[in-house]
């Protein structure tokens, strides 16, 4: 009999009403209960197996992206990986414990027993290296590359832990994420890459075979005592599918049961996502006082935006259409209750509902723009292409400081300042120190994780086509180098400041004609227009079902470009609120800011950082950012009268092709908004602002014309706004 939920296998520390639970999950994740597990019997259920023997294919995406380094950025985008290479993404490796003092490299330093820290930051830095072809962020990775590589263990193990009880299959899967890019990018690693991954999943194969260990937290085991690592089991789905399709050398059966002994451990666990993204299981909102019966590991923000990978990983071995379908669920039931304005999860960590004071973790966002991009490779729709976008655009570059030197642990959609709040009530099991910028503002994750946002974002921003064309997905500026077919060597510039402009203008070589295709996002508009070398004016968009926009490309040299057209939209939301978009960009109230800065503290203790972890030139800073005197914050809208503003000295800079660098900062992105408001009172509840559409609006004085700008470069915003019907107001004055 096979053993399920509920029956042989029971959990009854990880169901439990709120109280008791936030206790049992503080308590976790200080390590001191530790799940048991029950019997789990000897018998497996078999997910999938491949009908023929020999047959492991896998269903392939509608949009497949080139090997990583055949995307380059340009413009504002290479701006902003040069300044991620040069701010602490590429610079942690020299100073920062949970890199620089690594235990995978030979130092002393994790931050748990999870073992992940390094294994997220190569993750995030081969992408980096490659993308952006830097050879100072090439020498880190290769140098830790060769270390784990010389120091794969006799029975394979990759990684430094020697027994049982340490050795988590968990952050291999980041290693090997890693590890699955190296080997695209750089020729000369791929065949020792492989060679190690084979070794590898031969020996977790072994372990999973053998009641699951390395996955499962037997007797004495300590590696993943909360179940971090058991409820992410189909992250080794990508590496290994990479494996089998490209290098399955005789392995392809061993490779197949591993990914599925991956699954069948987490079911038995009890963290299986198909039970989760559903309308019946699926919380709508989570509030003290609502009665659920989950496991915590599905409410907790950053899994969810790994779990969105669950089913489709899944679908892509079984091809079953039911897979597929509930992915395109998942993303649903997460976007109506769940999704931020800016494009992120709201949980803190674990979600509750769309208040926009509660918190937003980073590496949410990191792994939701990872999600989205996936998914929308496997199923195409056009409003998965907008989301990665609207995440790239709006909730990651809000919560890293335009020097790429600090970021947040958690951003709020309305967040009139940012500093160690007098409380941490508001927030689940986050400190009141997490909105700070800074090195480590609260779990160390998001530091090594955040990364791998942008590099990823770009490798993805181009891919082919199963028609065989070749398109420009997310419309950043950049170059692809492509071989369509057996030998149509084809190489595409776009040049653009989108989303800031609205203009792509694209260069192309070619061997051959082919047909290039370019994303129209959902929100532009019919009177877009497309023009190519061969067209005489430019014509209206004719975008097909999945939104993608066909130009006939002859060989040779060639141009075309792509003119979109967008107005402002409003959204609204619960109890008489909106907010407000123009284009790809959240737009939202800008609060500037006075800064002071502070000596990074240790996210747990709080005690300043020995001099030993921090950047010896001493960027590494925490900051705290408060609204400028006589700035107000506390503002409704009355969204009817908009206007767009197109600003002086940025304008001149866009039309020479670049815009300031850095963009993300107030005052530098070339649009703003003027949206028509009034001052109300606007209680504080909690040390921040209070839920808008939970009070009454007074509203104060005369309206004027409010100034709105990218989300992303007001690291103090309001961007959910009570509503209300306004005089006219001069908005160009
Ligand atoms: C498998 O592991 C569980 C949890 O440690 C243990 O209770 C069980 O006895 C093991 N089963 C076998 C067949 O070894
Ligand atoms: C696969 O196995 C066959 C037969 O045992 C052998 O001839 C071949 O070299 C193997 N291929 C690889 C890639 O290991
Ligand atoms: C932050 O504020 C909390 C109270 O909310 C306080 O306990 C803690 O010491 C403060 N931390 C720092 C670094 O100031
Ligand atoms: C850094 O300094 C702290 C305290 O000053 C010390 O405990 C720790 O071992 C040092 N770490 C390294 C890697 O030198
Ligand atoms: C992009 O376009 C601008 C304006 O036409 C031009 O000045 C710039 O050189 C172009 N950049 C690239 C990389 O083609
Ligand atoms: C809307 O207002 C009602 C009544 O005041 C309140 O109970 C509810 O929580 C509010 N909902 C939101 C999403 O603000
Ligand atoms: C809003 O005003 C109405 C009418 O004055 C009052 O009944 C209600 O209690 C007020 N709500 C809040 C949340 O203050």
């Amino acid at each position: 009999m096979a053993p399920g939920i509920g029956d042989q296998v029971s959990f009854p520390v990880l169901y439990a009403n709120r109280s008791s639970y936030t206790l049992l999950l503080g308590a976790m994740l200080l390590g001191r209960v530790s799940v048991a597990l029950v019997a789990l019997g000897g018998s497996q259920v078999v997910l999938s197996e491949p009908t023929d023997q020999n047959d492991y294919t896998l269903v392939q995406p509608v949009y497949k992206p080139l090997d990583l380094g055949s995307v380059k950025p340009l413009g504002w985008f290479k701006d902003q990986l040069e300044l991620e290479a040069q701010g602490l993404s590429g610079n942690m490796f020299d100073f920062y414990r949970f890199v620089h003092d690594s235990r995978y490299i030979g130092g002393s330093t994790e931050y748990s027993a999870l073992d992940e820290a390094s294994p997220y930051w190569f993750n995030g830095l081969v992408p980096l290296a490659f993308g952006l072809g830097d050879e100072r962020i090439r020498g880190q990775v290769k140098y830790y590359l060769d270390y784990i590589l010389d120091h794969q263990q006799e029975d394979g193990w990759i990684g430094f832990e020697t027994t049982q009880a340490t050795r988590g299959l968990w952050a291999r899967c980041l290693l090997l994420l890693g590890l699955i890019q190296y080997a695209e990018a750089d020729p000369t690693q791929t065949e020792r890459i492989v060679d190690a991954m084979h070794r590898y999943v031969v020996l977790a194969h072994d372990m999973l075979k053998n009641n699951y260990t390395g996955l499962l937290v037997h007797d004495g085991d300590i590696f993943d005592t909360a179940g971090f690592g058991v409820g992410r089991t189909h992250e080794m789905h990508i590496p290994l599918q990479w494996l089998l399709e490209r290098y399955p050398r005789n392995n392809s059966q061993i490779i197949w049961e591993t990914m599925d002994l991956m699954i069948e451990g987490g079911v038995l666990w009890g963290a299986d996502w198909r039970t989760f993204w559903t309308d019946e299981a699926y919380p709508k909102v989570l509030y003290d006082t609502t009665p659920y019966d989950l496991s915590w590991v599905f409410i907790h923000g950053v899994n969810m935006a790994e779990g969105l990978r669950y089913t489709l990983s899944l679908y892509r071995n079984s091809g079953d259409p039911a897979l597929k379908a509930q992915t395109r669920k998942a993303v649903d039931l997460l976007t109506s209750y769940h999704r931020s304005l800016a494009g992120t999860i709201i949980g803190d960590e674990y979600i509750s509902d769309l208040n926009p004071s509660r918190g937003a973790e980073l590496c949410i966002a990191a792994e939701v723009m990872f999600s989205a991009a996936y998914i929308y490779q496997y199923l195409g729709d056009n409003d998965l292409a907008d989301w990665a976008e609207q995440t790239a655009f709006n909730a990651f570059p809000v919560s890293v400081s335009a020097d790429w030197w600090s970021h947040q642990y958690v951003q709020q959609e309305n967040q009139p300042w940012s500093r160690n709040l007098t409380t941490d009530e508001l927030w689940w099991d986050v400190g009141s120190y997490s909105n700070v910028f800074g090195l480590e503002p609260n779990y160390p994750c998001c530091t090594v994780n955040h990364p791998q946002a942008y590099p990823k974002f770009l490798a993805n921003s181009f891919a082919t086509t199963s028609s065989g064309g070749l398109a420009h997905l997310f419309l950043v500026p950049g170059t692809a180098a492509a071989q369509l077919g057996d030998d149509n060597a084809v190489f595409v510039t776009a040049n653009t400041t989108y989303p800031f402009g609205h203009t792509i203008a694209y260069t192309i070589s070619a061997a051959s004609s082919f047909d290039l295709y370019v994303r129209i996002p959902t929100w532009a508009g019919a009177d877009s227009t497309v023009s190519s070398s061969g067209s005489a004016d430019p014509a209206p968009v004719s975008p097909d079902e999945r939104g993608l926009q066909r130009i006939a490309v002859p060989a040779g040299e060639s141009t075309a470009s792509v003119q979109l057209t967008a107005e402002p939209r409003v959204v609204e939301r619960a109890n008489g609120t909106a907010a407000v978009y123009y284009g790809a960009l959240l737009y939202a109230l800008a609060i500037p800011h006075d800064t002071a800065s502070f000596s990074p503290i240790n996210y747990r203790s709080g005690a300043v950082l020995p001099a030993n972890t921090t950047d010896p030139s001493g960027r590494t800073r925490d900051y705290r950012l408060t609204p400028q005197s006589g700035t107000v914050w506390n503002i409704a809208i009355d969204p009817r009268q908009i206007e767009v503003v197109r600003t002086g000295a940025a304008e001149e800079k866009e039309e020479e092709g670049s815009l300031p660098n850095p963009i993300w900062e107030l005052g530098a992105p070339p649009v703003e908004l003027r949206v028509a408001a009034v001052e109300i009172d606007w209680p504080i509840v909690m040390d921040t602002a209070a839920d808008p559409g939970t009070f009454n609006v007074t509203a104060r004085g005369e309206p004027f014309a409010a100034r709105f700008v990218p989300y992303g470069s007001s690291k103090l915003h309001m961007a959910l706004l009570p509503v209300l019907e306004l005089d006219e107001v001069d908005l160009k004055g």
